[in-house]
């Protein structure tokens, strides 16, 4: 069904429920003139609509659109009726919504209430036509999930690779593809809003979102971050989501929702830039749940306006995280658990420029919606502050056509859940990464008698399956968060053992090994996300097999986990998975190659295995194709491209190494013994040679208005496979007036060639990557691309680029804030007085101890506003 009729279908209920509603009350409501209840775009609002119903609004009302609440506790389906049992306050979903003006819902955690496509959209249009007709201004929610790698909330969903596997393909268009696909499901399941793309730069494997981020260079993320954005948004009813803002994916010691292990220069140069380059497309900002340079982000002025609303003009709405005003005093005690270190919370968060508020399971909608009326009332918060927000929700709904078609057609949804294949398939296949090959052992053959084992089956469970997806899919740890039921949702998939006994039949043995997903439990445990044995019965099969097998697959890795559940302090493998890879070294003969299969969402393994491989296959956790993507590659019907888009460490003492670190990385020559494989590594099964690099430019006069320059370079297969190869342009040289990283990655481009066939490769170069912050030890500076000569690599080839001017480009205006003497939050007339006098004073000999003792909170910077004037 096209776009049209499904405006028109899905509008013909409510439209007669809304003449209905506007019979009985006799009113003209502001709901009308926003164009609930027309039936085409045309007839939709504008923005002097949403101004007329922000004045029509109640306080009450309007507080409410502010407020989204989990509806996770649900049971089977969901409608009007259904029970809220997440809190006590409120009954029924019906009187969440009606009662309390609610203006958005959520199912956290990659669940719904119903696993079924058309049940889910038949709940979801209940709910809003009840919306829509039991409300004063008829105003519909946004629904917003977590489609983070597919519509993982679906029986029979596409699970997309994880954002790890992602970001080793380099494909931005073959992402924006699924992201697309997922955009699309989300709408035709009658939803708004997908809290995603995660753009945290990566850089401790610790960290239990690990598999979440993409990588751990800024530009590769935030490419793929807007990619994404621009995906998930392309049908024009569903939101992005650029989370978590900012900084949250360097969590200290790798603890989630702990403060940032960053620096202002660090800060201004890695992190802010991905967010900042997926902003470009998303309607919608997450803030970080924690800490950066000792300030909560959620009560951050500097981060949520100044650099977001201000610096980076972005006018859309801000979601805070999960219960994120009451982690204020729980998990940062940066307020007391008081009522007072609540309604503090609350304030400073508004203040700071959050728009709406996500209550989850610590957070009674009430208390966010009580407490935000109070501190208007009570003159503590301005109606005007209340009002902007209010906006910017209402403008989405608007934006997102809700006014116009506020439920979708019943139907629309069933053929696309578990689509895509292609999409999945090839991005499984891309993101595979081969980390090791001596003496050329994979491919197989595909005559080989081979043992497959490694941690598969549990009881009469199968769960290997597990593995492959990671968090995130049809359960917030994994499928029914690791617990898996008979006849509990499945995603489409292929299995690594299913696929490998279609091809071999009789010539595979498989002996799967102990494997408990233990999301929850785990981390207090062992660390290791999941348990991890080999039974004795399971070792004799194991030895009894060896002696016959030609070739030996096992599968290592980790259990699917998520957020602070999932936090480990191990990067070797599990005990049970080194003693049988030990144990496989011991019974096979020399001639017998062993090949590792990682499936896993980080860094998992260490030499102390990776010595016994033969081969090594990174596959991460590929979702739904994982068989047919991993089968393939093993026999060669697909030559591995992956490119790694971390750094992997020697061990876990060694965390974080990240790539584009100011050097030292390491002490002198220690490099081999503390990085296993670096960024970008990956092998292939042909070989690769580069020949003359050069630039469409030697010499830009003035980045600020040449921003781009092009790198050619000829490039051949020079082996006797087909392939592709990930082109990877960086910067390896250059001495300015701060420490450089010795790589940075520039640009990345996707060649496919034949055994013997070369091709010359353009690679675009972004010289932002350049951008550094000069001067002292504040790194408050304007970022820019310093003068000077360039040394770029391509493998070995090398050229020089030079920049004859320093020049920003991304932003020529110092750190924000910089010029805020009185802290107030903002630059103005006032801070140059200020700073005037401050100077005066100094030169008169007087102390400036007041002046810089304003360290007390934004609440204050008014106040001290005026001190600073006598
Ligand atoms: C996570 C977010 C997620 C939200 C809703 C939070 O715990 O940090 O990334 O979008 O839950 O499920």
């Amino acid at each position: 069904m096209s776009r049209n009729n499904q405006s028109e279908h899905g509008s013909e209920s409510i439209d007669e429920s809304r003449r209905t509603f506007m019979k009985a009350t006799g009113a003209v409501t502001a709901a009308s003139a926003v164009g609930v209840g027309t039936n085409t775009a045309a007839a939709g609002a504008n923005e002097d609509d949403i101004t007329e119903l922000i004045e029509e609004l109640s306080l009450e009302q309007k507080v409410g659109q502010m407020t989204q609440v989990a509806i996770d506790d649900l049971g089977e389906g969901f409608g009007p009726e259904t029970a809220f049992d997440d809190h006590d306050d409120v009954d029924t979903l019906g009187q969440l919504l009606a009662e309390h003006h609610v203006g958005s819902v959520l199912n956290g955690g990659a669940t719904g209430p119903t696993f079924d496509g058309e049940e889910f959209v038949a709940g979801l249009n209940d709910l809003q036509r009840y919306t829509v007709e039991n409300t004063d201004h008829g105003i519909p929610f946004l629904w917003g999930g977590d489609a983070l790698h597919g519509n993982t909330l679906l029986d029979g969903c596409t699970s997309f690779p994880q954002r790890l596997n992602m970001g080793a393909t380099r494909d931005v268009e073959l992402v924006e593809a699924a992201a697309t696909h997922t955009g699309n499901e989300i709408a035709a399941m009658g939803g708004h809003w997908i809290f995603g793309p995660t753009v945290d730069v990566l850089r401790d494997m610790r960290w239990g979102r690990y598999f979440e981020g993409h990588s751990e260079d800024s530009m590769l993320l935030g490419e793929l971050g807007r990619a994404r954005a621009r995906g998930f948004q392309r049908n024009g009813r569903v939101a992005a989501t650029v989370k978590h803002f900012a900084g949250y994916g360097t969590p200290n010691t790798g603890k989630d929702r702990a403060h940032a292990r960053t620096s202002m220069r660090d800060l201004r140069t890695r992190q802010l830039p991905a967010y900042r380059r997926a902003l470009e497309e998303a309607e919608t900002v997450m803030v970080n749940s924690g800490a950066v340079n000792g300030k909560p982000a959620h009560v951050s002025q500097w981060l949520l306006t100044q650099v977001l609303r201000e610096r980076y003009g972005f006018d859309g709405v801000v979601l805070t995280d999960w219960d994120d005003f009451e982690r204020l005093q729980s998990n940062h005690q940066y307020l007391p658990d008081t009522p007072d270190g609540w309604r503090r919370a609350v304030k400073q968060g508004l203040e700071a420029g959050i728009d709406m508020h996500m209550c989850g399971g610590e957070t009674p909608p009430t208390a966010f919606i009580e407490t935000t009326i109070d501190l208007v009332e009570s003159g503590d918060v301005s109606e005007e502050r209340i009002d902007e927000s209010v906006r910017r929700i209402l403008e989405l709904k608007r934006r997102l056509g809700l006014f116009d078609q506020p439920c979708v057609d019943e139907d629309e949804i069933g053929d696309l859940v578990g689509g895509a294949r292609d999409v999945s398939e090839r991005l499984a296949k891309e993101s595979l990464v081969l980390l090791a090959n001596e003496d050329d052992v994979l491919p197989l053959e595909g005559t080989e008698d081979v043992l497959l084992t490694g941690p598969g089956i549990e009881g009469e469970t199968p769960n290997r399956f597990l593995m492959q997806h990671g968090g995130w899919t049809l359960g917030w740890q994994g499928i029914e968060d690791g617990d898996l039921t008979e006849d509990g949702p499945r995603p489409r998939q292929n299995t690594i053992a299913g696929e490998l006994a279609d091809r071999l039949g009789d010539r595979l043995t498989h002996v799967p090994t102990e494997f408990e997903a233990a999301p929850y439990g785990s981390i207090y445990e062992n660390f290791d996300n999941g348990f991890f044995d080999v039974t004795d019965e399971q070792e004799a099969a194991v030895v009894d097999a060896a002696e016959t097998a030609d070739t030996v697959v096992v599968v290592l890795g980790e259990g699917p986990h998520n957020e602070g559940f999932g936090d480990r302090d191990k990067m070797r493998f599990p005990e049970a998975q080194r003693d049988l890879v030990a144990l496989l070294d011991a019974e096979t003969d020399d001639d017998v190659p062993l090949v590792g299969v990682i499936v896993a969402g980080s860094p998992r393994g260490t030499d102390e295995t990776f010595d016994r491989l033969d081969a090594v296959l990174f596959a991460g956790q590929p979702g739904s194709d994982t068989g047919v993507a991993v089968t393939d590659a093993l026999f060669g019907d697909y030559n591995p491209s992956g490119r790694l888009p971390f750094t992997w460490e020697a061990n876990v003492g060694h965390v974080p190494l990240f790539y584009d670190d100011y050097p030292p990385r390491q002490s002198v020559g220690a490099a081999d013994g503390m990085v296993q494989f670096e960024f970008g590594h990956g092998l292939s099964y042909t070989d690769w040679e580069y020949a003359g690099l050069s630039l469409s430019t030697p010499a830009v006069e003035d980045p600020a208005s040449t921003s781009t320059v092009t790198a050619r370079v000829g490039v051949e297969n020079t082996g006797d496979r087909a392939g592709e190869h990930i082109v990877e342009v960086y910067n390896t040289e250059f001495y300015g007036s701060v420490l450089q990283p010795q790589r940075r990655l520039m640009g990345f481009e996707r060649v496919a060639l034949q055994p013997g066939e070369s091709a010359t490769v353009d690679v675009e170069l972004d010289l932002a990557t350049l951008e550094v912050v000069p001067g002292d030890v504040p790194g408050d500076q304007a970022a820019v691309v310093e003068a000077g000569e360039y040394e770029l690599s391509v493998g070995d080839e090398t050229t020089t680029l030079t920049v004859e001017n320093e020049a920003s480009i991304t932003d020529p205006e110092p750190a924000p804030g910089r010029y805020d003497i009185d802290g107030d939050g903002s630059e103005d007339f006032e801070d140059v007085m200020a700073l005037y006098r401050r100077l005066k004073r100094r030169k008169r000999g007087e102390s400036g101890r007041h002046e810089s003792g304003h360290g007390r909170g934004n609440d204050r910077g008014g106040e001290r506003g005026h001190e600073w004037d006598r």
